[in-house]
């Protein structure tokens, strides 16, 4: 039965499947690329970062030898900067440790920095065959709709079942297309909301069809928490001369650049003026505040002013950098702050 669903996905995967640049290839430090921008992005738009980082970096030695700057510059946009960081780290492991050579095992590869179970499965089952079952969204969904598995996925007992039933069901034959296909009927077919039911190769043999609760499957217990953050960001300006900051806590962004910025525990900006003077011991002579952005990260949601601020002077600090205008795209910025600057990604 399991050998006759799994055949009737693979073939239904052989007909329809995209024709994505990383399914072309076997090479493991593509695969993992891939791999992380698609953590990070959708297809559509994951496809020109790969492209670009792969012209970049063809190969784990050029991305190992790259510094850190032009890797988080290449990521611009993508958001979750720590994942470019670690590919970052791991390139620099796999060249000095591995001599260059990717680590071809599962057990190898989960070692590396910024690798867990699903991207060490998806790289040694892609690239080496190796039987081990990928568990991601889509994997969830397709499998809690087929076997009309109720367990909350986000629980322990739920991680656990659905790791079981995912190795279970791998077809051994040939576990890359096998996890390949899953994937894909999962974004193509079985999508969250109304999936595709009368195209779906395995509809006869879907439980969750038959009982009609396939739109509440998968089950999960929590709802994220996402926290509200306020961020004043200091446009000021001296000359053609910006004033900038490199983030440099653990937080969001870290290491990218930003205006320089005030953190407040709401919008209201009645006291910027006054903390921007005992800041940076300066005046303000002109002050303009434009509307309020929103910004959403995966468990934040950034609420975001932007003030126009004269000082009169060009104030030094030793945490800040005065940076031409023309020269700003030569530094990574989040999002948001691109945007408002107008730089091109
Ligand atoms: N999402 C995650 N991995 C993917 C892959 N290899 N192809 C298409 N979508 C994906």
């Amino acid at each position: 039965m399991s050998k006759n669903i799994n055949e009737l996905i693979i073939n239904w995967y052989d007909k329809n499947k995209r024709d994505l640049p990383w399914r072309k290839t076997k090479d493991p430090y593509k695969i993992w690329l891939s791999e992380i921008i698609l953590q990070q992005t959708r297809v559509n738009q994951g496809m020109s970062y790969y492209e670009r980082f792969i012209n970049n970096f063809p190969n784990i030695k050029a991305l190992a030898l790259a510094d850190e700057q032009q890797v988080l510059q290449l990521w611009q946009g993508l958001g979750y900067y720590s994942r470019a960081r670690n590919i970052h780290k791991a390139a620099k492991l796999v060249h000095l440790k591995h001599n260059s050579v990717f680590p071809n095992t599962y057990k190898e590869i989960i070692e590396l920095p910024g690798i867990g179970d699903y991207t060490a499965s998806a790289i040694s089952s892609f690239a080496f065959n190796e039987p081990q079952a990928v568990l991601d969204g889509n994997v969830f969904r397709v499998l809690s709709r087929l076997f009309n598995w109720e367990t909350p996925i986000d629980s322990t007992k739920g991680k656990k079942e659905f790791r079981e039933m995912a190795q279970d069901f791998l077809f051994l034959s040939d576990p890359a297309s096998h996890n390949q296909a899953i994937m894909e009927l999962g974004a193509l077919v079985c999508s969250p909301k109304s999936p595709k039911c009368d195209s779906c190769p395995v509809v006869q043999h879907c439980a969750s069809f038959k009982a009609k609760n396939f739109e509440s499957l998968p089950v999960k217990s929590k709802k994220t928490a996402v926290r509200k953050r306020y961020l004043h960001f200091l446009h000021i300006q001296s000359g053609e001369d910006v004033l900038i900051e490199q983030r440099l806590k653990k937080d969001i962004w870290q290491h990218l650049y930003q205006l320089p910025l005030i953190e407040m525990t709401d919008m209201n900006d009645g006291e910027i003026p006054n903390l921007v003077t005992q800041k940076y011991s300066a005046r303000i002579i002109q002050h303009t505040v434009s509307e309020p952005i929103e910004h959403l990260l995966s468990h934040q949601k950034l609420n975001i002013k932007f003030h126009q601020i004269n000082l009169g002077k060009k104030i030094e600090h030793e945490d800040l950098k005065w940076v031409n205008n023309s020269d700003l795209y030569l530094y990574p910025f989040p999002k948001p702050l691109v945007d408002y600057l107008k730089l091109k990604e």
